[in-house]
């Protein structure tokens, strides 16, 4: 269990994100996930040797390669729209030799789900509702209206996910698990920061609008 005082940036931030682009690294502590919470979150993923992980908007891999580090015997997979965020997260997974953490260029939702045992989010389309004050960069274009339809497609995909399945959430993806999962964890207890749902009965219907 980590603490609260764990529960935001450190040391450890400031000489991972050293390897990250200057642009990137004045964008960390907001938008990639701390050192020790990715540590922590790594273990509530993937408690079984060979389990894959897909980290659903993975920014320039701070979470899988951080992750990946600490389970090495599973496979952490980040998805990013922003290609050059996929560019910089495979170079930093090259030059720290972490081969266990990969990258695919593209929308989440766009992807096959199925392959995964368990899911991350870290306020993947949070830009999309806060506008271009809160936005990572100006490279993608931001609608309020993209937010819902992401956290629906997010929620169907999960409903549709094995018996099993975990997932795990730091502040959220926007809306809480569908109907089946059972909040296992919280951390620090009693908060919603870092989240862990487990798959433990049939969802109910959730429709994905795009579908
Ligand atoms: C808050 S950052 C989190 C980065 C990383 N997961 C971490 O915790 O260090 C969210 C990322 O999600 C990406 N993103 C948003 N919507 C996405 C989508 N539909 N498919 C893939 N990536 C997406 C954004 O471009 C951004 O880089």
């Amino acid at each position: 269990m980590i603490s609260q005082a764990v529960l935001g940036t450190s040391d450890e931030d400031e000489v991972f994100d050293d390897q990250l682009p200057r642009k990137m690294q004045i964008k960390s502590s907001v938008h990639f996930t701390p050192v020790s919470v990715a540590r922590h979150a790594a273990r509530l993923l993937a408690p079984r040797p060979g389990m894959r992980v897909l980290d659903v908007g993975s920014g320039p891999g701070k979470f899988c390669v951080v992750a990946a580090s600490e389970v090495p015997g599973c496979t952490f997979v980040g998805v990013e729209l922003r290609p050059h965020l996929v560019r910089v997260a495979r170079q930093l997974a090259a030059r720290m030799s972490v081969a266990n953490a990969t990258f695919l260029d593209g929308d989440a939702l766009e992807l096959d789900w199925s392959e995964y045992d368990a899911f991350y989010f870290y306020n993947p389309f949070a830009e999309q509702l806060n506008g271009k004050s809160f936005a990572l960069d100006s490279k993608m274009e931001l609608m309020p209206s993209k937010f819902l339809r992401y956290v629906t497609a997010t929620r169907e995909r999960l409903a549709r996910a094995r018996m099993g399945t975990r997932v795990v959430t730091y502040h959220s993806f926007g809306a809480p698990a569908p109907t089946g999962y059972e909040l296992a964890e919280t951390c620090p207890a009693g908060t919603d920061h870092l989240e862990l749902w487990i798959k433990s009965a049939e969802s109910g219907v959730e429709t994905d609008p795009d579908r």
